[in-house]
């Protein structure tokens, strides 16, 4: 199936509270819109098409920013769902095949879902309606038919009481042959209650013509559509279930999976491990084997097979850890590649560097990337010990198998198998604390019977 996607993300219609346009607002890290387009990521589209309301200037950034492939056009005023499609008119001049309309703010509508409405084309249908059988039909456009034919769909606003009293609801999504599509769009009037240019009076014309319309249905969670912050919050607790079912479907253990939040793009390995209130936020890849502790959160960053990382792990963009690498509590990693079985195992932070192979780095070890001005790189070497509470200040080499005394600040470069002690030397003042003590406890003692 090769398809044009046209997405209407024009209308206002939200109830947001918000300086941001709604279909921007993030669902699992990626604006509602990059969700409405996904199903392009498994359909064969020839082309998408977003329709932005007047100003739409950010929307149609955020677009471009997703793929610059995507073709935008500019709905001035919004004067109704068919209007929106027939602005989209310029890029179908030439178009063959089939178009299918999407909104913005319906981020959930599924592939499968759109093949079996292109297979209700191919068997013969002209227009093919998606239509869900609502618990409470509220304020949807009413599917009315006739046998299993669609003649008309009509909007609540200007449906009789029997009209009204029918389940079956639009869900906003048409098929049709892309220039029927765009042909009759033009045509519709706006007689009607809202004089809106209802997209949906295609159907009655289509049909008056001797076209064909036929309903596909989906089930109502599909086409659940964002109009407020608390729709907003249902469509990501739809999200997070389908995300942790389909993380556990392919062999993945959740301990407890309501605890664990994915992003859109998270990858995890079979067999790899999450425990309890992990958060996985965008461009996280996890390979098998690996095992994510609790209350870790990771971002950007690529955690090698038989990893363990956490409890209390923060990993951030641009952390690679290759297999079998140990990151352990209270530990930040960013932008740094942690060599095959290397550890740091406590109280770190790794930033802007290089950790070789088999290397270990001792608790309360910092690389001091950052001047106040310029971030600076520190590169470790291969089965090197870092001691405990070592200083390393960027830009600096730590050469293989090198040593750093505990508590040592390092500001010159270490040769492999060296061993650097930068911190001063102990000295012992006999029987000092015993004295102090006794000092000290007459004074409180004093103090008491005062
Ligand atoms: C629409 C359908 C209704 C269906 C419902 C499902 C029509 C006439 N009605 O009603 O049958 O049950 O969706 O949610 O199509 N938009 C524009 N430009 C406009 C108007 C709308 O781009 O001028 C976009 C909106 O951004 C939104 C979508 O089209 O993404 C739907 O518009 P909305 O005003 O929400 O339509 P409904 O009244 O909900
Ligand atoms: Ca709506």
């Amino acid at each position: 199936m090769s398809i044009h996607l046209i997405v209407l993300a024009a209308g206002e219609g939200s109830r947001m509270e918000s300086d941001h346009p709604k279909v921007l607002h993030e669902i699992a890290g990626a604006p509602m819109i990059a969700h409405a387009l996904g199903v392009a990521d498994t359909l064969e589209v020839s082309a998408r098409v977003v329709v932005v309301g007047h100003g739409g200037d950010t929307v149609r950034a955020a677009v471009l920013n997703l793929d610059e492939d995507i073709r935008v056009f500019e709905q001035p005023e919004q004067l109704g769902t068919a209007h929106a499609v027939s602005m989209a008119a310029p890029a179908f001049k030439d178009a063959t095949g089939d178009a299918v309309v999407l909104y913005g703010d319906t981020p959930f509508i599924r592939p499968e879902t759109l093949t079996a409405m292109a297979d209700a084309r191919k068997n013969g249908a002209d227009i093919v309606v998606l239509g869900f059988n609502a618990a409470d039909p509220a304020r949807y456009g009413r599917l009315i038919t006739d046998g299993n034919t669609l003649t008309r769909i009509v909007e609540w606003k200007d449906a009789t009481k029997a009209e009204r009293a029918i389940t079956l609801c639009n869900s906003g999504v048409i098929m049709a042959e892309a220039a029927t599509l765009l042909r009759l769009s033009a045509t519709v009037g706006n007689d009607n209650a809202a004089g809106e240019y209802y997209l949906t009076d295609i159907v009655e014309l289509g049909h008056a013509e001797g076209l064909t319309a036929k309903v596909v249905t989906c089930s109502e969670a599909e086409t659940l559509g964002i109009n407020t912050r608390a729709d907003l919050a249902v469509a990501e607790a739809v999200f997070q279930a389908n995300a942790r079912h389909e993380a556990m479907v392919n062999g993945v253990t959740l301990q407890a999976p309501d605890s664990v939040y994915f992003s859109y793009d998270t990858h995890i390995g079979r067999d790899a491990i999450v425990e309890p209130n992990v958060i996985f936020a965008p461009g996280v890849t996890v390979e098998s084997g690996a095992t994510i502790r609790a209350f870790s959160h990771l971002e950007g960053c690529h955690v090698g097979s038989g990893a363990v990382v956490g409890p209390y792990a923060r990993l951030r963009p641009g952390a690679e850890l290759s297999n079998n690498v140990k990151i352990g509590n209270f530990v930040e990693v960013k932008n740094a590649q942690i060599g095959d079985g290397a550890k740091v195992n406590h109280l770190s932070y790794i930033g802007d560097a290089e950790v070789g192979a088999d290397t270990n780095i001792g608790a309360g070890t910092i690389t001091c990337n950052y001047d106040g001005v310029f971030k600076h790189k520190t590169i470790i070497g291969k089965r090197v010990f870092i001691g405990s509470n070592t200083m390393l200040v960027a830009p600096i080499t730590i050469g293989d198998e090198a040593m750093t005394a505990t508590g040592t600040i390092v500001t010159r470069d270490v040769p492999d198998g060296d061993m650097a002690i930068g911190r001063h030397r102990q000295e012992n003042k006999t029987g000092l604390a015993r004295r102090l003590f006794q000092k000290l406890r007459a004074a409180k003692a004093a103090v008491k019977k005062g």
